[in-house]
């Protein structure tokens, strides 16, 4: 464990994570000092270098060993590894556990690696610091907080719901077409399979409005706009974004209370081990 704890000490406090081409985000960002950044779907040496000429570090969500070599090649300082039970969307097509151990084979002891997808408690993070994480990321867990911008409606649902109510789909592609994302089954998706899953332009109710944002924009159905507070109408509908550990969640804290949690979960799971 010295080795991880090290590589953890070389990662900032706060990381903030962006979307590819999220550019004036990007800037006002590093602009803030933010001393570390994360890229998924793809990052460039162009966009890494500039997060390095401001002082920043730079990390890149991958889904495949792949993906990991290009990402190092760009100049990435720490790779997190999205299995395919993570929530959102998911680039990975194989499991956690899986590509942590075929990613560090192709990487090496020397990069970080942080773990995300399906984890949900302080045991999770210690099952994968076991397999050479030194930090977990954590997603659907904190949709569900008081902090949140979720739609009690999509809190409530990731309340009810286990892994198996999760599906990895293309349903909800409206604004980011051929994403694959894993969300709650809803009615709209349940529509969408029954028809055979048809692609955009031929999909059942495609062009119909379910919900308006708080400020009162129109949500379309198969938009990825995710159930948020404030939306009127049927967020049930909307896109419910959720990973595989959305079985473990039942209850909707402040997000510091979490953390102290699952501080106390994983330090409880880490004696266990010691024994
Ligand atoms: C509500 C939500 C939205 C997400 N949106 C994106 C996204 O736009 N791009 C992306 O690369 N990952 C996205 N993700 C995936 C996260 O980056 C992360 O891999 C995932 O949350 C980890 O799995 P977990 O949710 O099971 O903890 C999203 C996840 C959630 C929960």
């Amino acid at each position: 464990m010295a080795r991880h704890d090290a590589a953890a000490r070389a990662l900032p406090d706060t990381i903030c994570g962006l979307q590819r081409g999220a550019r004036t985000k990007r800037q006002q960002t590093l602009a803030a000092g933010v001393p570390g950044i994360t890229f998924s779907w793809g990052c460039s040496s162009a966009l890494i270098a500039r997060v390095h000429g401001a002082g920043a570090i730079a990390g890149v969500q991958i889904g495949s060993a792949a993906g990991a070599e290009r990402a190092l090649d760009a100049g990435a300082d720490f790779l997190i590894c999205q299995g395919v039970e993570a929530g959102g969307h998911v680039q990975s097509t194989l499991g956690l556990m899986a590509l942590l151990e075929r990613t560090r084979t192709v990487v090496g002891d020397a990069t970080p690696i942080v773990a995300a997808g399906g984890l949900a408690t302080g045991a999770d993070i210690a099952a994968v610091r076991a397999r050479g994480a030194v930090a977990a990321m954590l997603g659907t867990r904190f949709v569900a907080t008081r902090e949140s911008a979720a739609h009690p409606v999509y809190c409530r649902a990731l309340l009810d719901a286990d892994a198996q109510d999760t599906a990895r789909t293309l349903c909800f592609d409206g604004g980011w077409s051929g994403a694959v994302h894993r969300v709650l089954r809803n009615d709209t998706l349940e529509a969408w399979e029954a028809a055979g899953c048809p692609p955009a332009g031929c999909r059942p109710g495609e062009g119909g409005i379910i919900a308006y944002t708080e400020a009162g924009a129109p949500v379309y159905r198969y938009d990825d706009t995710p159930a948020m507070v404030g939306m009127t109408g049927r967020p049930a509908s909307a896109s419910l974004f959720a990973g595989c550990g959305v079985g473990a969640i039942d209850d909707v804290p402040e997000a510091g209370a979490l953390v102290a949690r699952l501080g106390r979960e994983f330090r409880a799971a880490e004696r266990v081990k010691a024994r």
